[in-house]
């Protein structure tokens, strides 16, 4: 039987306008669309594992509400194992309100709602299903103790764990020597790293806080990243015209620890999730934008 990839992180409904640019503290700017589309950066990693053909259990947690229910539907469709979803009457679902500009840069608010439910016991009572996973793929966007608890059980049972440490937030050691494989944009890195330095140096100084391996995305410059003999290589971004990054980072992120399940070096990993985030940042949306592999043949 294949070996499961388990993501564990948030469930949102994102709320999109489209804007001519990011509104400034106190201004109203006139958008020119809208749409709703699941995200969360846990859910939206859970689609592109997926889609990038992997076998997907996501740990999450949703409300008892429309919303909710909704996010279940479209998981199920992708194929994702829903049955480690919790739903709480105590907060309604995760809510990101977005604003996409012309350019294709955007702003992020979330409001958790019941991803602050996701706790260290609802990790602790699925330890079999983390045992057995091929990687564990974690984010930021639900509470830091279910995430610690989660790297304990990486560790005692030697599973791959990927961290993506997005929303930044600073990290303890005890957490970091814990990650197998960390991806944080530069502004992450330079906030875990504790200087501003080139992202070369950034990788190496985050590399001696104990985490095993580090990938930097860098957008349309690609991304850096440690191999095993802690060797730093850059790989080139990949020409595409942006019309969306929302998701970028999830997809490089799902599609990266897709590769790894499947036994792919980490060279081959980082080149397909690159591709993959290029190709996302053309399409509008968050998971919408998560191309499927055969598209990137
Ligand atoms: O990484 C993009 C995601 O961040 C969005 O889908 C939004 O929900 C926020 O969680």
């Amino acid at each position: 039987m294949k070996k499961k990839i388990v993501v564990i992180g948030s469930v949102n409904i994102d709320m999109i306008a489209k804007v001519p640019h990011i509104p400034a503290p106190g201004e109203t700017v006139l958008g020119t669309g809208f749409f709703t589309v699941q995200g969360g950066k846990g859910a939206n990693q859970a689609v592109a594992a997926s889609r990038a053909g992997g076998e997907v259990s996501f740990l999450a947690c949703v409300g008892e509400d429309s919303f909710g229910k909704e996010a279940l539907e479209a998981y199920a469709k992708e194929k994702i194992d829903i049955a480690y979803i919790k739903k709480t009457a105590k907060a309604p679902t995760g809510v990101a309100l977005i604003n996409v500009a012309a350019s294709g840069e955007n702003s992020i608010a979330v409001a958790p709602g019941a991803n602050s439910q996701l706790m260290p016991d609802d990790i602790l009572k699925n330890e079999k299903l983390l045992a057995n996973a091929s990687v564990i793929l974690v984010q930021l966007e639900v509470p830091l103790e279910t995430i610690e608890t989660a790297a304990g059980i990486a560790v005692k049972y030697k599973v791959p764990f990927i961290l993506n440490p997005a929303p930044a937030q600073k990290l303890e050691a005890s957490l970091l020597g814990k990650v197998t494989i960390l991806t944080p944009n530069e502004q992450e890195a330079e906030l875990l790293a504790g200087i501003k330095a080139s992202p070369a140096e950034l990788a190496t100084r985050l590399v001696s806080m104990g985490v095993k391996s580090v990938i930097i995305t860098l957008g349309k410059e690609g991304a850096i990243y440690t191999s095993n003999e802690q060797e730093i290589t850059h790989l080139p971004g990949i020409k595409a015209e942006a019309v969306d990054t929302t998701a970028a980072g999830d997809t490089f992120n799902g599609y990266l620890a897709a590769e790894i399940a499947a036994g792919k070096s980490l060279k081959q990993a980082v080149e397909l999730a690159n591709k993959a985030a290029a190709l996302s940042v053309t399409r509008m949306g968050a998971q919408p934008s998560v191309p499927f592999k055969a598209e990137l043949d």
